[in-house]
């Protein structure tokens, strides 16, 4: 193995003891608690798992948690009247609405209408809307793409001027990762399902995000040596060794990878941890700005 390990873990659990720290202290200053509302629309097993582990976290950190749930055929108007409930609620931080919403909903509509101020997934509008532009800045920066460049500068890696490529244009990470990093000067590339040399491109990158949700797609020798490698995937694959007859690997081969990269983040353990700890760091943010 050549390259250095990228430890998720490690400075996800570094941020939750900075958040939690300011926590103790902005409630010791007798300010109101830092707290998430979750909305989950649905019955989706993945989004109620990652929905109870926001939840988890906010109480490990000692911020408030409030977690709705709406049945599956919730209509437009209901979902429309709870995130303007939790809009006007003073003991509400940040409100995170689950996606996917079931398909009925308008989820622009539903993103548009959360209050910016609380908006810690950055998904509304104007939070995007000012992360593509030059000379402004979101309020809250989606929590993904945020970990991702935050493992990236703790490793010391350079962005400004490095070419780095992007693999995937979802609006949850791909696309929002792009904004970062352009943001931080570097030249970016995002690639998709439709881009021509995926290979060649990749190997150009000096840092290469990889979010495209397709099972060790990236190969070792698509990777220029000693570039940073930012694997976002979480795909299944059986494993007849493991109880639950499966493990989770990324969109990169990382057993290729980690012989050619400079910094490398595995599967699990490395982005994985840190979206949930952004999410922290965003909602005491968000206490921060609405009672400075
Ligand atoms: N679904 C998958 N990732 C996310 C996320 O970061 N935020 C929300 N709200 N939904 C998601």
């Amino acid at each position: 193995m050549t390259a250095q390990l990228i430890d998720g873990k490690l400075i996800a659990q570094q941020v939750r003891d900075e958040v939690a720290a300011m926590v103790a202290k902005r409630t010791a200053a007798g300010k109101r608690k830092p707290t998430l509302a979750t909305v989950l629309v649905g019955d989706r097993p993945d989004s109620a798992a990652y929905v109870a582990s926001k939840g988890k976290a906010c109480q490990e950190l000692g911020m408030g948690s409030i977690s709705e749930h709406l049945p599956a055929n919730a209509s437009q108007e209901e979902v429309d009247a709870l995130v303007k409930r939790l809009n006007a609620d003073k003991g509400v931080s940040g409100i995170l609405v689950q996606l996917p919403m079931p398909s009925h909903l308008d989820e622009e509509r539903v993103l548009s209408l959360i209050n910016i101020e609380k908006d810690v997934d950055g998904f509304s509008p104007l939070n995007i809307g000012r992360l593509a532009q030059k000379g402004r800045e979101p309020l809250f920066v989606p929590c993904t793409p945020f970990g991702c460049i935050y493992l990236l500068e703790k490793s010391g890696v350079k962005i400004e001027g490095a070419n780095a490529v992007v693999l995937g244009r979802s609006n949850i990470v791909g696309m929002p990762a792009a904004l970062l990093l352009i943001g931080k000067n570097a030249t970016v590339t995002v690639c998709h399902s439709r881009t021509k040399d995926l290979p060649g491109t990749v190997r150009q990158a000096d840092i290469i995000i990889a979010a495209i949700g397709r099972t060790e797609m990236v190969r070792g020798d698509w990777i220029k040596p000693g570039a940073a490698v930012i694997d976002v995937g979480i795909n299944a694959v059986p494993d007849a060794t493991k109880k639950s007859g499966q493990r989770l690997v990324g969109d990169v081969n990382f057993a290729e990878a980690k012989e050619v990269a400079g910094f490398i983040t595995p599967v699990p353990g490395g982005v994985g941890p840190m979206t949930i700890a952004m999410l922290m760091k965003n909602t005491l943010r968000a206490a921060e700005i609405q009672e400075p």
